[in-house]
């Protein structure tokens, strides 16, 4: 499916964007583990949580969709041997999640991904639990590959990435392993697993080591809850951008996750001068949520801090799109994991800014865009995302304040995270057709 987009006059009026991908495939998983039921309202029904939907089932939980986003589970209080591999689909979260939790049990299971995931790092998750414990058949640490779990033991690991799917699976794993299960992470990742966790009951709580608060889990049994599931900030990112550099804009993003550490690409913004509030915050049980209200903004080039990475991680595809509509340069450092997301995004990200007339230089972990202003963008280019859907995404957003229109070669992939994005940005006035 190619998708174009072309230069919109004005963005405007108020919409939910999609429910957040992070939270819907824990609600899932959870509420899998967990006894008795679980209830899960407004779950993203996007192909990367389905792929997670379809795993619940095999590992023995009676999963069923009872309404759009309305998810009923009666959790199995832990995984049973599955009779087929899982299929993950493209979905990073699905695999490393999976394989963590699926590692507590005395179960034999396979997982196996599409092309792109096939390609993802496993080692990542493979060391810390076979130090628990668990046992691989990974040749290649990557997928496809079986784990052989059970007889588990706690550890304290020091991750050397900042990985919310390295330490979820780590805790995960913990949930049933002897002792205490410990993740001291570089700098602090998203922490859903952690805070999910304590809504379904678990011996969950944090430990000080190095001057920071690292989560420390022990084995126990996990009750259903009541999962509400906010719009995801990775994805009202896009709508965002958008009326950022669309003149006359002012878009509001309703129920928005407000966890600080998804944040860092608003505050990124901010820096740059954009006009951009969260509004109404709410602090519900689990995880607080906002309205963010974006208006039509003069932006000018920053350098993040290598350290605000993890809390953006999903969002530097579209930060280097923005920053070419900005005047001066956006460094972008302390991005390397970059190179191992669903593509290249560096790589990719560089090329396509660069086929759209942007002045860009690919740095090892990260970018340099060089943005000379509003109507600097020529735009006018066929982007091939590889299949990435937040590359795709990016690169509509550009076309949307581009002088020439733009082409997406790929544009079902966007499906993963954000079902119906054409629709849902033109009923913001974007101009979003398939080509
Ligand atoms: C996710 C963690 C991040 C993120 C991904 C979702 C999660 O991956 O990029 O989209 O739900 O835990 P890493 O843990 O590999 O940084």
């Amino acid at each position: 499916m190619r998708l174009r987009s072309r230069s919109a006059p004005a963005l405007a009026g108020r919409q939910r964007p999609p429910s957040d991908k992070s939270i819907s495939h824990r609600a899932l998983m959870l509420g899998a583990l967990a006894h008795g039921k679980t209830e899960i309202e407004a779950l993203l029904e996007g192909a990367d949580v389905l792929a997670t939907a379809a795993a619940a089932r095999q590992f023995g939980a009676r999963v069923e969709r009872r309404s759009e986003g309305g998810w009923h589970i009666e959790g199995a209080g832990g995984f049973q041997q599955p009779s087929d591999a899982i299929d993950c689909g493209n979905s990073g979260t699905s695999a490393r999640l999976l394989i963590g939790a699926a590692s507590a049990y005395p179960i034999t299971a396979r997982f196996d991904g599409d092309q792109s995931l096939r390609k993802r790092p496993m080692n990542r998750i493979v060391a810390p639990l076979t130090q628990m414990g668990a046992r691989f058949d990974a040749p290649q640490a990557m997928l496809p590959l079986t784990v052989h779990g059970g007889g588990l033991r706690g550890i304290t690991y020091r991750s050397p990435v900042s990985s919310a799917q390295v330490k979820s699976a780590v805790l995960l794993a913990g949930l049933g392993a002897e002792g205490q299960t410990v993740v001291v992470e570089p700098e602090p990742s998203r922490d859903h697993t952690e805070r999910m966790l304590g809504v379904f009951g678990a011996q969950i709580d944090s430990i000080d080591i190095d001057g920071a608060p690292r989560p420390r889990v022990r084995a126990g049994k996990l009750n259903g809850a009541k999962i509400y599931v906010p719009a995801d900030p990775s994805s009202a990112a896009f709508p965002a951008a958008a009326a950022l550099i669309t003149p006359n804009s002012e878009v509001r993003l309703a129920d928005v996750l407000a966890n600080p550490l998804r944040l860092g690409l608003f505050q990124t913004f901010l820096e740059m001068g954009a006009q951009l509030a969260f509004e109404e915050r709410q602090n519900p049980p689990g995880e607080p949520i906002a309205e963010l209200v974006v208006k039509t903004s003069a932006l000018v080039g920053v350098s993040p801090p290598a350290k605000r990475a993890p809390s953006m991680i999903d969002e530097f595809p579209i930060l280097a799109v923005t920053a070419a509509f900005a005047h001066g340069d956006t460094t972008i450092v302390g991005a390397a994991e970059l190179r191992v997301k669903e593509s290249d995004r560096i790589a990719l990200l560089v090329e396509g800014l660069r086929a759209c007339g942007v002045d860009a230089d690919e740095l090892g972990d990260g970018l340099i865009v060089h943005g000379h202003g509003p109507k600097s963008v020529r735009g006018g280019a066929n982007i091939a995302t590889l299949g990435d859907h937040r590359i795709a995404m990016s690169f509509l957003v550009l076309g949307l304040a581009s002088k020439e229109p733009v082409t997406v070669e790929d544009g079902e992939m966007i499906a993963t995270s954000f079902p119906d994005f054409a629709g849902f940005m033109n009923s913001l006035g974007a101009r979003i057709e398939m080509a």
